[in-house]
Formats: C-alpha cells, sequence, structure tokens
C-alpha cells in the first residue's frame, strides 16, 4: 500500500464522574449562573474526584478509542499523550497507559504545550505513521487542570475542568490528515502560567506552599481570537483549501465567545462549529479530541468530510490539524 496519509481510524473520551455545575460554584465563590453562561458558554463541567488522574482518564478515552477502531493493545506501537498535568513529574503518562493497556516495548512518551498539547501530539504522530516508523499509534489529549486551580478565585474556577480524549491513527492511501501546523510565541508567558515547577519553585514545594493557575483572561482572549483565526486561515492555505471547503470546525473550547469570533472571521455559520463547551468546560489538551469524539458519535460528522482541528493554550502554543474524516 502507498503511505501517504495518517488516518483517523477510531475515538473515543473520558469524563470523571462528578459533574459540578454553575449553580454549584454559586455556593463556592461570588458568581451567578448567568454570569458563567453569558461570559463563557459553560453550563456545567466534570472535576476528578480522588481516586481519578490524568493517567486514569487517559486510559479510559484510550480503551474507547481502540474499541471504535477494532484494534487491541498488540496493534498499538506508538503512544503519546498532550498533558500539562500529569500524575508523576515520571514515568510519564503515556507509559502509565501503555502499561494498563499490556503495550509492551513501543514508544510512549508525553508532551506538554498547554491546551494544545493534543495538537503536538497529532502533529508528531502523524509524521511517524505518514514516514512508516508506526502502523497503529494511540493519541491522547488528556488532562486534570482542576487541581491546579485555586477554587477560591472566581476568574478562572469556573472555567477549567478535567477530562480525556483519544484517536488512532493508522496509515492510509486516501487522504486523512491533509496537513498540520504548530507554532508558539514564549513573549506571552506573564498572560497564563503556572507559578511552581520543580526546577523553579522547588523551594516552595517542599516548603508545601498552594499554587494555582495565573492568568489575565481578557488579554488572552484578543489574542487567542487573532491567533486561532489566522491559524484556520493558514492551514488551509498550506492544504490549498479555502474556508468554503470545510465541513466542520472543531475549536479549543475555552469560551464561547472566542470560538464564536473565530467563526465570524470565518464565515462560518455556527451549525458547522462542534461546541461542547456547555457540557465540559475548558478541558485544556482533551478539548478538541473529546469534541471530536462527539460529534462522529452523535452522527454529525460524516466519513469523507473536511474537518479543521485548532487548539491555542499558555506559552502561548497553538495548533491545528485539517483532517478528511
Ligand atoms: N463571576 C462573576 N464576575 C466575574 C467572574 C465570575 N466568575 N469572573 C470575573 N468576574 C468579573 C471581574 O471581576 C470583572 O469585574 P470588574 O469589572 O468589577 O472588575 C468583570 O467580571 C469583567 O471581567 P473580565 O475579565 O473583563 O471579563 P471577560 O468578559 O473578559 O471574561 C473570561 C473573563 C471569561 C476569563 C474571558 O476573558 C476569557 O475567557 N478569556 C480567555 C481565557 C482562556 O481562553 N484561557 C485559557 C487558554 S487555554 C490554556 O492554555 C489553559
Amino acid at each position: 500500500m502507498s503511505r501517504l496519509y495518517s488516518r483517523i481510524v477510531g475515538t473515543g473520551r473520558c469524563v470523571p464522574e462528578k459533574i459540578l455545575t454553575n449553580a454549584d460554584l454559586e455556593k463556592m465563590v461570588d458568581t451567578t449562573d448567568e454570569w458563567i453562561r453569558t461570559r463563557t458558554g459553560i453550563h456545567q463541567r466534570h472535576i476528578a474526584g480522588p481516586h481519578e488522574t490524568t493517567s486514569s482518564l487517559a486510559l479510559g478515552a484510550a480503551r474507547q478509542a481502540m474499541q471504535a477502531a477494532g484494534v487491541s493493545a498488540s496493534d498499538i506501537d506508538f503512544v503519546v499523550v498532550g498533558t500539562t498535568t500529569p500524575d508523576l513529574v515520571f514515568p510519564n503518562v503515556a507509559t502509565q497507559v501503555s502499561a494498563a493497556l499490556g503495550i509492551e516495548d513501543r514508544p510512549a512518551f508525553s508532551l506538554e504545550t498547554a491546551c494544545s498539547s493534543f495538537m503536538y501530539s497529532l502533529s508528531i504522530a502523524d509524521k511517524f505513521v505518514r514516514c512508516g516508523e508506526a502502523q497503529c499509534a494511540l493519541v491522547i489529549g488528556a488532562d486534570t487542570l482542576s487541581r491546579i486551580v485555586d477554587w477560591s478565585d472566581r476568574n478562572t474556577c469556573v472555567l477549567f475542568a478535567d477530562g480525556a480524549g483519544a484517536v488512532i491513527l493508522k496509515p492510509s492511501s486516501e487522504p486523512g490528515i491533509l496537513t498540520t501546523h504548530i507554532s508558539a510565541d514564549g513573549q506571552y508567558k506573564d498572560l497564563l502560567y503556572f507559578p511552581m515547577g520543580v526546577s523553579s519553585g522547588w523551594d516552595r514545594l517542599r516548603a508545601g506552599d498552594a499554587a494555582a493557575i495565573q492568568m489575565r483572561g481578557n488579554e488572552v482572549f484578543k489574542v487567542a481570537v487573532k491567533t486561532l483565526s489566522a491559524l484556520a486561515e493558514q492551514t488551509l492555505e498550506k492544504a490549498g483549501l479555502s474556508k468554503q471547503d470545510l465541513d466542520w470546525l472543531v475549536p479549543h473550547q475555552a469560551n464561547l465567545r472566542i470560538i464564536d469570533a473565530v467563526a465570524r472571521k470565518l464565515d462560518l455559520p455556527m451549525e458547522k462549529v462542534v461546541v461542547t463547551i456547555q457540557d465540559f468546560g475548558n478541558t485544556s489538551s482533551a478539548a478538541v479530541p473529546m469534541a471530536l469524539d462527539v460529534a462522529i458519535r452523535d452522527g454529525r460528522m460524516r466519513p469523507g468530510q473536511l474537518a479543521l482541528l485548532e487548539a491555542f493554550g499558555g506559552g502561548f502554543t497553538w495548533g491545528s490539524a485539517l483532517v478528511r474524516l
């Protein structure tokens, strides 16, 4: 078989059991259901319990995607997990997922570019499949941002949530992933970051200091709209296609107003945009693969259609993929 493309042959998702509604948040911080709905589009989100972790959610999504693709653990020869909230510093989440699935002696690594981690992972897996290094790649986006949010900060705690989404990629002579685009600009670090790490902040870590996501929401909003709109145009241009060719936009689910603004800039009616933020909030790396899975499973997205996947995250980092389903 001539190996020109990688193709998504199965998708899956997994969210924690616990649902936190806007009404629940009204009891925790000075906010209202009305403010959250109108300013963000979020109605509810899923939050990990003490026994749920990024790797357990990633595993749940992987199992669903494998079932949808009709592949078993012995078929998978490449595992990558996009995440910013790994269970441990090491071993990485992909090795934990591999071990739980019984995948042995295969590459397994995690990749951290905040909310665009899945898009970066997909872009890299696509290259491995296309060049023949991988025959069946498991690509996951998983995060538990609820663990690094300050639950008394109304500016951030109403936005972030937990989940995982996964896809299986296989080589194909038929068009699948047409092109991917990844990029970054580190000058925006101070607009969105987590102030404690290992190499930096280790003294605070040892002292047991609490830390939480820091975000200048309004400024992030503006760069996100500009970057995601330009990214869509660049990706289509790279593939020699135009926005009229698109059947679906599967955008990062950070704020309905960002999604709406990007769709308007692209002249795309909202019927062509997959929106899941109302049910899941911003699940970071998981947002795009979860939205893709929702729209494939509910029958909206059909084989042969053209979808543009794109995400934007802290760093800033951003990434996209133009996909023939
Ligand atoms: N409930 C009620 N009022 C609130 C809340 C809340 N939950 N949060 C903020 N407010 C208040 C503010 O205090 C402010 O009050 P003030 O005017 O008295 O000072 C007012 O609402 C307006 O605040 P803004 O920040 O200007 O509100 P904005 O319309 O910009 O919405 C939001 C804030 C939702 C954060 C928006 O800016 C946003 O979504 N930004 C992008 C965030 C994003 O995409 N982040 C993730 C990127 S992905 C990643 O890497 C994790």
